[in-house]
């Protein structure tokens, strides 16, 4: 396995395996790599000659405290990234990654004009269009998915994948990656893979080793109360706020609820009567860990 930390050797690597024929599949993670990664690796090897992932902590994403506090450790990562048959790691400093700007950190968002559809580069950042970021957890930090999408958007235009691949978990974040590729990397697939659950039901995420067994409990009773609604929708209920509050009912009193939506799967709009595709989303915290649970429901 190769570990590059050069743009211009990264560019360089995957241009020259391209001109030869190779399919790349690349994986973007912050590290930190767990069983969920671990999917999306595997899924990229299957359906490509060569798979990169990146590693980088984009400050972008985060406030300074968060970013201290990312559970992260690049010889486990590197360790799993072998065992998942990665071929290439992609790990740049940030200097690498943003040479002209002098801010690192994630700031709360600024006035820049953000359009209702389009997708905006303002001073090297990526405003998202409000009608898909002003939503779920973008209500409350935006300028995260603009982090998100600024850092998608470079690494996609210097490593110039086949496929990229993302968690269906972080279903807003998906939502927006997807319509940004669609805008600026037309030729290049974005490939949503379904959340992977750890044996008693939990989707695996970073921080839950920061929960004691306890706490896993109760973020165990938010997934069971959305497996309980998805029951109750795809038996004919169609009425949103009789879901909301059957979740409500059975979620552990341990959590408290940041907020529940039931949105449609194209628009992160949310619904009053369920007659499509839609989301269950509910962002909670136990303590101070927040943790996000995610139930797709076709109709
Ligand atoms: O979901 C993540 O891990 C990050 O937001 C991503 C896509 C790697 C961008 O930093």
């Amino acid at each position: 396995m190769n570990i590059i930390t050069s743009a211009d050797q990264a560019r360089c690597t995957l241009n020259e395996l391209k001109t030869k024929g190779y399919t790349i599949g690349f994986v973007p993670t912050l590290g930190g790599l767990h069983k969920g990664h671990q999917l999306l690796m595997q899924r990229s090897c299957e359906e490509n000659d060569i798979t990169v992932i990146s590693i980088f902590l984009n400050p972008l994403q985060f406030r300074k405290q968060q970013f201290l506090a990312y559970p992260s450790d690049f010889n486990q990562d590197q360790r799993i990234a072998t065992e998942s048959k990665v071929d290439i790691i992609f790990h740049p400093s940030v200097a690498e990654m943003y040479p002209h700007n002098d801010f690192f950190f994630g700031k709360t968002d600024d006035l820049t004009h953000r359009d209702p559809e389009k997708f905006i580069i303002n001073k090297g950042i990526m405003k998202v269009s409000s009608n898909l970021v002003n939503r779920l957890d973008g209500k409350m930090h935006p300028w995260v998915f603009d982090g998100a999408a600024t850092i998608v958007h470079k690494f996609l235009g210097l490593l110039q994948p086949n496929r990229a691949y993302f968690g269906e978990k972080d279903f807003q974040q998906l939502a927006i990656l997807t319509k940004m590729a669609r805008i600026y990397f037309p030729h290049i697939t974005i490939v949503g893979i379904p959340t992977l659950r750890d044996t008693d039901g939990l989707a695996f995420s970073s921080r839950n080793v920061l929960l004691s067994n306890q706490q896993r409990q109760s973020a165990l009773s938010v997934c069971h109360a959305l497996k309980q609604a998805k029951r109750k929708i795809l038996a004919g209920e169609t009425t949103s706020k009789n879901i909301l509050n059957l979740i409500l009912k059975a979620i552990s009193p341990e959590i408290t609820i940041d907020y529940i939506e039931i949105i449609t799967q194209n628009t992160l709009a949310p619904v009053i009567h369920i007659h499509e595709d839609i989301v269950l989303y509910v962002a909670f915290f136990i303590n101070s860990i927040r943790l996000t649970e995610t139930l797709i429901v076709n109709r």
